[in-house]
C-alpha cells in the first residue's frame, strides 16, 4: 500500500533521481548498565562517606539533611566537605543573581563566577524535536554552562507528564508520551552528567497542575503510575542520573517529599534509584516522615527536620536514620568530585557560541507547522510584496516563568528576525486597522500565552486577544498564525480560518531565527507535536482538576495556598492520558499527537516483520521504507505504535513504542528498522506487582502521526 500523507502538495521535479536506498536501524538497547557512570564508583564513593560520616557530630549531621542560602548544601569545612550549588534548569541555566527568601524575609546575594547564560528553547520544544541526539547535544551545552558557573547540581530536566494543557509548567517537560519522554530524557541525562554536573529528575510524582500545587493531591492508581508517570523517571534512572527531586503535590494522601510509598517504595525499590533525593523547595511538613520516607536532603533549608534532635531523643528516629542521608548526600558529591570543582569560567564560556548553535537548531527543529493551505508556506518573495507582522509576542519574547526563566542575552525579538529575513517588506503593527491588515499580502501573526511555575492557565486564550485573532482572519485569508504558548491552546474558533499555524512554543533567545528561516523557506520544518491539542478543553481526560466552584488565578500566590485545604484531583482516565485517551474514546482531537507537516511529502511502504509468532523475549524487527516525494529535503519522523486488541485489561488503542527521525534529499529512500520487544507489549499487572506480556494478537502501526497510520501488520506472541 503506498500512501501520500496529506502535507503540502508539491510538484516533483521530473529531473530528480531517485538516490540510493540506505538503512537506518533504530534499536533500543537493552540496558546491562547505565549510559553513564560517574568518574568515582558507588561503592568506593559509599566507602568514602562511610568514613566521613564516622567523623562527624550528630549535630554536624542533622545540619547537612537540609540546604543553605537556597541553593547550596552545606559545608563541613574541617572535613573537606564543601558547599555545592544547585541551580535551575529547564530553559537554558538560570543563573541568579539573587534570591529574596520571603520565609525570613532576606534576601541572598549570589557572587557568580559569570553574567549571562543562553536562554535554549524550553523542553516541550526539545520534546517536538523527536531527536534524542539533539537533545544531548542541548543538555550538553547546559552541562557545560553549569561548569562556567560553577553549579554542580543542575535543577532539571523537569519532566512530568502532560496530563492537560493548563498545567502552566508543561513549556518544562517533554509532552504526553512516556516512550518520547523517556528516550529525550536518557540523552538529555547523558549530555549534562558527562561534563561533570548532576542531573536532577523532577517532579516525582504524578505533579501535574501548578494550581495549589502544595495542596493538590494526585489520586491516581499503581497500574497508571508505572505505565505513565513512572516511564520517563526510569528512562533517566537507567541512564544514569545522580539526582531525583519530590514533587509539592501529595500522592494518594501523603506529600510526595515525605512519603514512605513514594521515595522508599516507587523510586528506590522500584526504579532502583540508589543516589540523592531531594525536596522541591519548601515542600515539606514532619520531620519524623521526611527521615523515615527515603528523603535524602530537605531544600531550601531543613524546616521539618530541625526537630531531628528531639526525634533522636525521643528514640523515634535513629541516627543510623540520619546517616542513611547524609552518605548519600556526601557519596553522591564525592561520585562526582563535586567537593573538588570550581568554576571555570575561561574554560567554558568560549563554548558559549557552539552552545547558542544548539539552540538555534533545537528551535527549529522544533517548530511544528500545523497547518499550510495552498502552500502559503514558505513565503514566496515573487508574490508577496508586503508583509504586515502583528501581535502579541512582536518585540517580547517570552521565556516561561518561574525558577525555570532564563534571560539570556542578544535576544532577537520576532520584529528583529523577521525583518532582517524580510527586509522592506516588513511591516510592524501594534494594533493594526482592517486597511492595514486587508492590505497586506500576507500577515504575521503572533499569539500565545505567558506560562509559569506555580500557576495553570486557561485553555482559552483572553477575551481581547480572541477578538484581535479573529479581527486579522476576518481581513485577510493570507494569514500565518504563529503561536508561542508552553502547551495547547484553544484554537477552534479560528483554525479553519487560518490558512498557516506555526506552532513554535518558547523558542529561546536566538529562536525568532529559525522561524524567520522556517517562514522564508531556509528550514524546512520538522517538529511534531509531543502532545495532543484538543477542540475543547471539556474533551481533555484532566478536565474537572479544578474544584467546582473554583476558578483558575492568576499569579503567584504562596500566601492563599498556606490558607486553604488540601484538595483532591482523581486520576479516573488512569492510563489513558493524551491520545490514548483521544484514541480510545473516539474524541477528535483539533491536533493529533505525532503530527507535524513538512514542506516536501513523504510516503510509507514496504512494511514487514522479521517474526510473526515471537515467544518470550524474542524481538521482532520491523521494517519499512520511507521516501520522500516532494522536491525538498526534509526530516521525517516515522512512529511506530503498538495495539493489543485481545488483552484481559483496558489498553490504550495504541501506544507509541519506537520512532526514528530521518532525514532524505527529494526522490530519497530509506529503509527503517525498528524493534520491539517484550516490554513493548506488556502492562503493569497491579495484583501480581509486575510487567505482563499475554499472549496473543498485537498489531504494528507505523505513521506520520498517532492518526496518521499508513502500514500495519500484525503478529502473535505467545509469552513463555
Ligand atoms: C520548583 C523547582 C525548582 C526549585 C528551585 C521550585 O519552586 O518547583 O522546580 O527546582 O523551585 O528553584
Amino acid at each position: 500500500m503506498k500512501i501520500i500523507i496529506p502535507t503540502t502538495p508539491v510538484i516533483l521535479l521530473a529531473s530528480i533521481s531517485i538516490l540510493q536506498s540506505c538503512t537506518i536501524v533504530n534499536t533500543k538497547d537493552m540496558k546491562s548498565k547505565p549510559l553513564f557512570e560517574p568518574p568515582v564508583s558507588y561503592n568506593e564513593a559509599m566507602n568514602k562517606a562511610d568514613s566521613l560520616v564516622a567523623a562527624m557530630t550528630t549535630e554536624e549531621k542533622i545540619m547537612l539533611i537540609g540546604g543553605a542560602d537556597i541553593f547550596y548544601t552545606q559545608a563541613i569545612e574541617r572535613l573537606g566537605i564543601k558547599r555545592v550549588f544547585m541551580s535551575d534548569a529547564t530553559m537554558g541555566v538560570n543563573l541568579r543573581d539573587k534570591f529574596y527568601d520571603k520565609s525570613r524575609d532576606t534576601t541572598i546575594e549570589y557572587n557568580q563566577a559569570i553574567d549571562s547564560t543562553t536562554s535554549f528553547p524550553a523542553a516541550i520544544s526539545l520534546a517536538s524535536t523527536w531527536n534524542p541526539d539533539l537533545a544531548r547535544h542541548y543538555a550538553h551545552s547546559i552541562g557545560e554552562q553549569c561548569r562556567a558557573a560553577g553549579i554542580g547540581i543542575l535543577l532539571g530536566p523537569g519532566m512530568n507528564m502532560y496530563r492537560h494543557a493548563q498545567c502552566g509548567r508543561n513549556f518544562e517537560y517533554f509532552g504526553e508520551d512516556p516512550f518520547l519522554a523517556g528516550k529525550m530524557i536518557e540523552q538529555y541525562v547523558l549530555g549534562v552528567q558527562e561534563t561533570g554536573v548532576i542531573a536532577t529528575l523532577k517532579h516525582f510524582v504524578a505533579n501535574n497542575t501548578d494550581y495549589f500545587r502544595r495542596k493538590s493531591n494526585s489520586v491516581v492508581d499503581e497500574r497508571t503510575l508505572h505505565e505513565i508517570y513512572m516511564p520517563a523517571f526510569k528512562a533517566g534512572i537507567e541512564a544514569g542520573a545522580m539526582a531525583v527531586m519530590t514533587a509539592y503535590n501529595l500522592v494518594n494522601g501523603e506529600w510526595a517529599g515525605q512519603s514512605k510509598y513514594v521515595i522508599d517504595s516507587l523510586l528506590r525499590k522500584e526504579l532502583g534509584f540508589k543516589w540523592l533525593v531531594m525536596t522541591d523547595w519548601w515542600s515539606v511538613y514532619d520531620g519524623q516522615k521526611v527521615i523515615e520516607s527515603g528523603q535524602d536532603i530537605e531544600m531550601p533549608y531543613t524546616i521539618a527536620a530541625t526537630n531531628a534532635q528531639e526525634l533522636l531523643a525521643s528514640g523515634k528516629v535513629q541516627e543510623s536514620d540520619i546517616d542513611r542521608m547524609v552518605k548519600n548526600i556526601i557519596a553522591t558529591c564525592v561520585a562526582m568530585e563535586l567537593y573538588n570543582k570550581k568554576a571555570e569560567p575561561e574554560k567554558y564560556v568560549p563554548r558559549f557560541a557552539n552552545h547558542e548553535n544548539h539552540a538555534l537548531q533545537t528551535a527549529r527543529e522544533g517548530i511544528v507547522l500545523l497547518k499550510n493551505k495552498n502552500n502559503l508556506l514558505p513565503i514566496r518573495s515573487d508574490t508577496v510584496k508586503t508583509i504586515l507582522l502583528t501581535g502579541k509576542f512582536t518585540d517580547k519574547i517570552h521565556k516561561g516563568g518561574g525558577a525555570a526563566h532564563v534571560e539570556g542575552y542578544d535576544n532577537i525579538s520576532l520584529s528583529k528576525a523577521c525583518a532582517d529575513a524580510f527586509g522592506t517588506k516588513l511591516k510592524i503593527r501594534r494594533n493594526p486597522g482592517r486597511w492595514t491588515i486587508a492590505n497586506a499580502d500576507l500577515v504575521l501573526l503572533s499569539v500565545g500565552t505567558e506560562d509559569s511555575e506555580a500557576r495553570d492557565r486557561p485553555f482559552e486564550l483572553p477575551r481581547e486577544d480572541s477578538v484581535f485573532i479573529q479581527k486579522v482572519l476576518n481581513n485577510n485569508e493570507n494569514t500565518v498564525v504563529i503561536v508561542n504558548s508552553g502547551g495547547g491552546i484553544d484554537m477552534t474558533a479560528w483554525n479553519d480560518k487560518a490558512k498557516a499555524i506555526l506552532y513554535a512554543w518558547y523558542t529561546g533567545q536566538n529562536g525568532n531565527v529559525a522561524l524567520a528561516e522556517i517562514l522564508a523557506g531556509q528550514v524546512n520544518p520538522s517538529g511534531k507535536l509531543p502532545i495532543s491539542i484538543e477542540k475543547s478543553f471539556k474533551d481533555s481526560p484532566g478536565y474537572g482538576y479544578i474544584p467546582e466552584g473554583e476558578e483558575l488565578y492568576t499569579g503567584w500566590n504562596d500566601d492563599d495556598e498556606n490558607q486553604r485545604d488540601v484538595y483532591d484531583i482523581h486520576y479516573d482516565e488512569g492510563v489513558l492520558i493524551g491520545y490514548r485517551w483521544y484514541d480510545t474514546k473516539n474524541i477528535e482531537p483539533l491536533y493529533p499527537f505525532g503530527f507535524g507537516l513538512s514542506y516536501t511529502s513523504f510516503e510509507y511502504d514496504s512494511l514487514s516483520l522479521s517474526n510473526n509468532k515471537p515467544n518470550g523475549d524474542e524481538e521482532i524487527m520491523v521494517s519499512f521504507t520511507v521516501k520522500n516525494t516532494g522536491s525538498r529535503a526534509g526530516k521525517e519522523i516515522a512512529q511506530l505504535y503498538i495495539s493489543d486488541p485481545e488483552s484481559t485489561v483496558l489498553r490504550p488503542l495504541k501506544e507509541l513504542k519506537n520512532f526514528a527521525k530521518i532525514h532524505l534529499q527529494p526522490g530519497e529512500h530509506k529503509k527503517i528498522t525498528l524493534n520491539i520487544n517484550k516490554e513493548d507489549l506488556s502492562f503493569w499487572d497491579p495484583n501480581e506487582k509486575k510487567w505482563t506480556a499475554e499472549s496473543g494478537k498485537f498489531q504494528v502501526l507505523i505513521g506520520s502521526s498517532s492518526r496518521h497510520i499508513w502500514l500495519q501488520s500484525e503478529f502473535d506472541y505467545t509469552n513463555k
